[in-house]
């Protein structure tokens, strides 16, 4: 198969969508690799590095989108890359299509087959390419508030781990999924008093076992969060509930008894954040004050560690990548209920129920598809 790497073209986008040990990956597995020039700049992998795995180096864009059969990306395309795409090639990126009404019309008219890294399931219906950009920012939301804990940060100048004869900061994490148990391990590890709230049981047995004494855990319910946050340095918003808004667990008011200078760090903030007074902010101006507590809502964490990011990203999509080249679309699928649930458009259909859903469009199951059913046998 002919695989295309295109650069990433959306604002503060470093990411890329293999690196030069998943060219050498596909080249070795017998296909070509289509590498635009300079497209591994922003994570530090200069075009001789992809040469050396086996990638021809191309001039342009379109160069990579005519020819290859197979795209591999970071981002969603963008106004420019709609032209760019042809029918019946395949799409591998995230798409996030449900609010992207545009996307989806250009996907379904051009007939692409559209595979989003987000709806990807595992066995365990988790979803695994979803979970390294959640190990970053977890473990950077420790990082960062810390950071602006410091006072010329803004912070109420306290050291996490403190220091012998000095206690601790106080850090409650909010969540205790991914990001939340991300956030922990750094935290634990910087020293810093560590208490995690959420509302599975089950999860914060699990999070005792892991933890043993080392943090503390709390049922979910608005009278502890209000007592836990009174005493924080650092808070993290790190709740989940799948394919909803995230629930505000914190309310402005409560913010009047959290202490002056304390920093809230909202990584939930992509799913609407789950402290009442978050809105999304940007690497080039991430803060603001609340209640005299610096709030941190920067929606696209990960973008800060592009490096480290898409070593953790293409570590997960890399099987998927070769498993669609080596097997072609139709066997990758048929051998992979989870790549299957993957596909969002396939085509001109939208054959992703909640994207259709909330788009209003005619949802057709990928099985009910002629082209499917004479390429998979039942
Ligand atoms: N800002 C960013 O750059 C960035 C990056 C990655 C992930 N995220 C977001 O971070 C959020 C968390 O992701 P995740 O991968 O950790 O999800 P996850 O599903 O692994 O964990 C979510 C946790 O929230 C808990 N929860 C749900 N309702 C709760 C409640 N009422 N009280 C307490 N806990 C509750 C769940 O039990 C679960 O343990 C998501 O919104 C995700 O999109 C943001």
């Amino acid at each position: 198969m002919i695989v295309g790497l295109p650069k990433e073209i959306k604002d503060n986008e470093y990411r890329v969508g293999l690196t030069p040990a998943g060219v050498r990956a596909l080249k070795d597995a017998g296909h070509e690799v289509l590498v635009e020039k300079s497209a591994g700049e922003g994570s530090g992998f200069e075009d001789s590095l992809y040469q050396r795995a086996g990638g021809r180096i191309v001039d342009s864009a379109e160069d990579v989108w005519t020819t290859a059969e197979l795209i591999v990306k970071v981002k969603e395309p963008i106004a420019p890359e709609y032209p760019r795409m042809r029918e019946g090639q395949l799409l591998f990126t995230y798409l996030h299509l449900a609010p992207d009404r545009g996307l989806t019309k250009q996907l379904l008219e051009r007939k692409v087959t559209g595979i989003a890294y987000e709806t990807i399931t595992d066995h365990r219906g988790g979803l695994p390419l979803l979970t390294p950009m959640s190990e970053v920012a977890g473990r950077m939301a420790i990082q960062v508030g810390a950071h602006y804990l410091e006072k010329m940060s803004g912070g109420r100048g306290i050291l996490l781990g403190g220091v012998p004869g000095v206690p601790a900061a106080r850090v409650v994490i909010i969540g205790g999924g991914v990001v939340g148990t991300n956030a922990a391990k750094i935290a634990v590890g910087m020293g810093a008093h560590v208490t995690m709230i959420d509302n599975n049981l089950e999860r914060l047995r699990e999070l005792d076992d892991i933890f043993l004494s080392k943090i503390s855990t709390l049922a979910s319910s608005a009278y502890m969060i209000h007592d836990a946050i009174s005493q924080a340095d650092l808070i993290v918003g790190a709740v989940l509930v799948p394919g909803a808004a995230a629930p505000k667990l914190v309310t402005r008011s409560m913010l009047k008894d959290v202490p002056n200078g304390a920093v809230i760090v909202d990584v939930a903030v992509d799913q609407g954040g789950c402290i009442e007074t978050t809105h999304p902010t940007t690497h080039s101006n991430p803060t603001f004050y609340v209640e005299g507590v610096l709030h941190y809502c920067v929606a696209n964490m990960p973008g800060a560690v592009p490096r480290t990011s898409t070593f953790a990203l293409t570590n997960a999509t890399l099987p998927y990548a070769l498993k669609l080249a080596n097997k072609g679309f139709f066997a990758a699928i048929a051998a992979d209920a989870g790549l299957k649930a993957g596909v969002n458009t396939f085509a001109g259909h939208c054959t992703y129920e909640a994207v259709a859903s909330a788009q209003g469009l005619e949802y057709t199951p990928l099985d009910a598809l002629v082209e499917i059913k004479n390429a998979i046998p039942a």
